[in-house]
């Protein structure tokens, strides 16, 4: 039987500029806390997860004093790294379980500083290790059993909507893969979106990170429909439903807003309203794919960055070798949409119109666009070669959470056509 049923859920959120001024507040009335006064009840303690080049910023020592200044403990953490690793994320758990216990965690910065707050929250509320909750075939796909502290994440970058999703992404290091926890539970209790937070995104940040609230929204507008799922029991029931009529509109809105605003805000980080409307779609097209759901670009993005050697974006740490995640996950969007059209021809010639491309194919509008903001120019550019997309394809055939989710079904051989593609874009 098909299903007939989708689901939709989404964190508190407070939107606009000024909104992480009232964190303090937000997280007292999350503490058990009255508005007058001191939390009740002793001192609450607060644990506040950043990275080192957030933290560089100021944002997070400013949010901790307004947190201190309602009368809670605060601990700032510097844990998180750029594209966590289950090491990375192992090494925040330890820090903060000698450092608790905790009422509330406050994440401050991009999906690297959220996803991280997620895992370490998750870990100070349930037991077994990490790899127990991350997605089978990778881990052991356990559910969390107790409900993890309030969560209030506090994006800096405007991309991920890890803000809103239930989603905590990883590398596994020894599988030279990513791959996530999804429950849930891991979603934040609030999210506070402040666009003045991401002003100060280098300008390959906003490119990389812009190209992940594309791919979320067109990804979740052109899933398979949640009506072409078999028919699940409640207790199956999944985050990840499938396209739908609400997610759907926000994936539509998000894409409008990107065509008037992606390319103003990369080429002038400055512009305030351009930045105001990147923070918006990211929102939006969080709230939509994290419901939906995403698909044959973010299985690909996996491996790709899971595999990096030795490529180091301009604006991001150069320490270690990255490919951010918004970057991994276009790189073979254009041949990925090419496959996936003739599921929705209808949808993909839509997407490309609210994208703003006048008559040209998605591809085409894609390409486009990421050569306008100053993308590498294929997986090649990444220091991936043809002998690579074997190996390439067996890590985006791990994801089969995501590509449960295409709306066709998917063959080793179609990606390895979706990879050969993307080597070179122009
Ligand atoms: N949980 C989810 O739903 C979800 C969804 C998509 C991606 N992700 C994950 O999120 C991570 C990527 O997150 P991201 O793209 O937000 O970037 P990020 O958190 O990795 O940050 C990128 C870089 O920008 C810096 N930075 C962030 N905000 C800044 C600011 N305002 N000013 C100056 N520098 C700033 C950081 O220090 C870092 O060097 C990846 O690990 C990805 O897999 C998670
Ligand atoms: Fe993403």
């Amino acid at each position: 039987m098909s299903e007939t049923v989708f689901t939709y859920a989404a964190p508190g959120l407070k939107f606009g500029r000024g909104a992480s001024h009232e964190i303090g507040w937000d997280v007292q009335q999350l503490c058990g806390g009255t508005a007058t006064g001191a939390a009740t009840g002793g001192t609450r303690r607060v644990l506040l997860v950043t990275d080192p080049g957030v933290a560089a910023t100021g944002h997070p020592d400013r949010i901790a004093q307004q947190v201190r200044a309602h009368g809670l403990e605060v601990v700032v953490h510097t844990s998180a790294r750029v594209e966590p690793t289950d090491a990375s994320l192992e090494a925040a758990v330890a820090l903060a379980r000698d450092a608790g216990p905790f009422d509330a965690v406050v994440a401050v910065g991009g999906g690297s500083s959220i996803d991280t707050a997620k895992a370490v929250d998750l870990m100070l509320t349930n037991p077994g290790t990490l790899l127990d909750y991350v997605n089978a075939p990778v881990g052991g796909g356990r559910a969390p059993e107790h409900p993890l502290l309030p969560l209030v994440a506090v994006p800096t970058t405007s991309g991920t909507g890890a803000e809103s999703t239930t989603i905590c992404v990883l590398d596994v290091l020894a599988l030279k893969v990513k791959t996530g926890i999804s429950h849930a539970r891991l979603r934040p209790t609030l999210a506070v979106v402040d666009p003045d937070l991401a002003m100060t995104q280098p300008a390959m940040v906003t490119a990389s990170a812009g190209m992940d609230i594309l791919c979320h929204a067109l990804e979740s507008w052109t899933a398979r429909w949640y009506a072409d799922f078999d028919a699940k029991q409640p207790q199956q029931r999944v985050p990840y439903c499938g396209a739908n009529p609400i997610a759907d509109m926000w994936a539509e809105k998000s894409m409008t807003l990107l065509a008037g605003a992606f390319r103003r805000a990369v080429r002038d980080g400055g512009d305030v309203e351009a930045r105001e409307q990147m923070a918006l779609a990211a929102t939006f097209a969080g709230l939509g794919f994290g419901n939906a759901g995403v698909h044959v670009p973010h299985a690909c993005a996996y491996p790709i960055a899971g595999r990096v050697r030795d490529y180091r974006p301009e604006g991001y740490p150069a320490d270690e070798p990255i490919v951010p995640h918004g970057m991994a996950v276009v790189m073979t969007a254009p041949a990925a949409f090419a496959l996936t059209h003739d599921a929705s021809p209808e949808r993909h010639r839509r997407a490309a119109e609210l994208l703003g491309g006048t008559g040209g194919s998605l591809p085409e509008v894609l390409r486009g666009l990421m050569r306008d903001v100053g993308l590498p120019s294929g997986l090649a550019e990444l220091g991936y070669g043809d002998a690579d997309v074997d190996d390439l394809v067996a890590g985006a055939m791990q994801q089969q959470r995501l590509l449960a989710t295409a709306p066709v079904d998917v063959t080793p051989d179609d990606l390895a056509l979706v990879f050969r593609e993307s080597l070179e874009h122009w």
